[in-house]
């Protein structure tokens, strides 16, 4: 292959260099595209066509329906490796030795108390409000207690940064879906593990105690390595891009928060849960709502399906919706949602409009089944995903900014009104 494009524009011919990836991955490098044609410059909204980064974190081949973190897979990682460990490896690059991983887990645990003031803020929230904008405001609101985690000059500064948002955030977690239950905010114990602590500052309650159960560790543990990193998704696009200011992690990261609560992001685990209630409710009639997301009148979609990139299986769903059978097994919960969903998933991967669009399950299709037989509310589902998420954010945002990336600022293709002389109110 040529290791250059050739663009004509009104008769001119220019070159521009292809960059191949290390999966053979091609891309037009137009960085000097404005400067010799005059001005012209590209349009692709959503940005389907277009790459925002050069990247080693993450490689997806969305035809293949291939997922891997750091040249790892997300089978074997989902499999033989634990939430920290991948964290671990999104963000540095490399599986930890255990002394390495013994350093990260203590260096978290030390900076797992949030100043109690933050509660502060937490109480001025009704009961009513969505955790996700929770979650977003006392994520940002952190920079103000840890000032120094906005300028990380240094891989120190940054180190530092990170550890104390690993240490946190899951505090925050927690005390939102406390906050909403009417619960104690409380504290877990640092002679648990990461996941284990998790588990216990969520469900604990003040009155019993908390018993840990292996079947949710495990489960949880899961789900939070498939959630933990996607490449440049809406969510990941926005901490990068708010990063590229050089606005601290805390703030990058409340920006994400707020990208990934749309439904048509992480956003639709919740809308999932919602949607395959509201069929059971409407007696199951999977084909009605089938109908309802092939209309183009009707602004339903079948959430959990379809993808961006995955024009195959998402293999994230694949893995969820097996460990969703053991969990609930396990569990001994019995859920008609789980029946519901996997006949939607039947239905729609014969239907010639699903197929023909290549709609397959995604991550969020099945996740919020085993959210809610672990006990958690809907509304934390995408809480949960944000949990997830955090390494991989963390580690782009890293990248971003340990590869001195310039300010993200697009350009655009202006169609508004031509130049024109101001009217004075009485002319107008
Ligand atoms: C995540 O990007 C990531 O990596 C995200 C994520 C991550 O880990 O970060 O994987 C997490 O966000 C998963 C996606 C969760 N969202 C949903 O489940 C919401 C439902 N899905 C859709 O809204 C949609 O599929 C998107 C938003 C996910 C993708 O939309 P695209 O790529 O912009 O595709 P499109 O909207 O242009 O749709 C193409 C066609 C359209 O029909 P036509 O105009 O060609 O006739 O497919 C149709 C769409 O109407 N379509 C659907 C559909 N999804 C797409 N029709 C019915 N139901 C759906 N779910």
């Amino acid at each position: 292959m040529s290791d250059k494009a050739t663009l004509e524009i009104n008769g001119q011919k220019h070159e521009f260099p292809l960059i191949t990836g290390t999966e053979n991955e091609v891309a037009i490098d137009i960085k000097t595209l404005r400067g010799v044609t005059g001005g012209v410059t590209t349009i692709d909204p959503g940005y389907k066509n277009t790459g925002s980064c050069e990247s080693a974190i993450t490689f997806l081949n969305g035809e293949k329906g291939i997922l891997r973190y750091r040249g790892y897979s997300i089978e074997d990682l989902a499999e033989k490796a634990d939430f920290l460990e991948v964290a671990y490896l999104l963000i540095f690059g490399e599986l930890p030795t255990q002394e390495q991983l013994d350093k990260f887990h203590s260096d978290i645990k030390k900076h797992s108390v949030v100043d109690d003031d933050v509660k502060k803020i937490l109480d001025a929230f009704p009961k009513s409000a969505h955790p996700m904008g929770v979650l977003a405001s006392l994520t940002s609101a952190l920079t103000a207690f840890n000032p120094s985690s906005v300028n990380v000059e240094s891989e120190e500064d940054m180190y530092n940064a990170i550890v104390r948002i690993l240490g946190k955030f899951p505090v925050l977690v927690a005390w939102t879906m406390r906050k909403k239950q009417g619960l104690p905010l409380n504290y877990g114990s640092e002679d648990l593990g990461y996941v284990e602590n998790i588990l216990k500052m969520m469900f604990e309650k003040p009155n019993k105690e908390y018993q840990q159960s292996e079947i949710l560790v495990n489960a949880l543990d899961k789900l939070l390595i498939l959630h933990a990193d996607h490449e440049q998704n809406c969510s990941t696009s926005t901490v990068r891009i708010v990063g590229s200011s050089h606005a601290g992690l805390f703030a990058s990261l409340s920006a994400g928060i707020s990208a990934l609560w749309g439904p048509l992001h992480g956003g639709a685990n919740q809308a999932v849960l919602e949607m395959l209630e509201g069929i059971k409710e409407d007696g199951g009639d999977t084909k009605k709502y089938m109908g309802k997301a092939k209309d183009k009148e009707d602004p339903f979609r079948l959430m959990g399906f379809g993808h961006r990139v995955y024009k195959n299986f998402d293999p994230r769903a694949r893995i969820i919706k097996k460990s969703a059978d053991e969990v609930l097994g396990d569990l001994g919960v019995e859920d008609p949602i789980l029946d519901i969903a996997k006949g939607l998933e039947k239905e729609a991967l014969e239907d010639d409009y699903f197929v023909k669009r290549k709609l397959y399950p995604n991550v969020d299709f099945y996740s919020g089944i085993i959210y809610r037989a672990m006990g958690i509310p809907v509304e934390m589902f995408t809480v949960m995903f944000a949990l997830g998420r955090l390494p991989g954010w963390i580690a782009q945002w890293r990248e971003m900014r340990m590869r001195k990336e310039p300010i993200g600022r697009p350009r655009q293709v202006y169609i508004g009104e031509n130049h024109r002389d101001f009217k004075t109110i009485e002319n107008r």
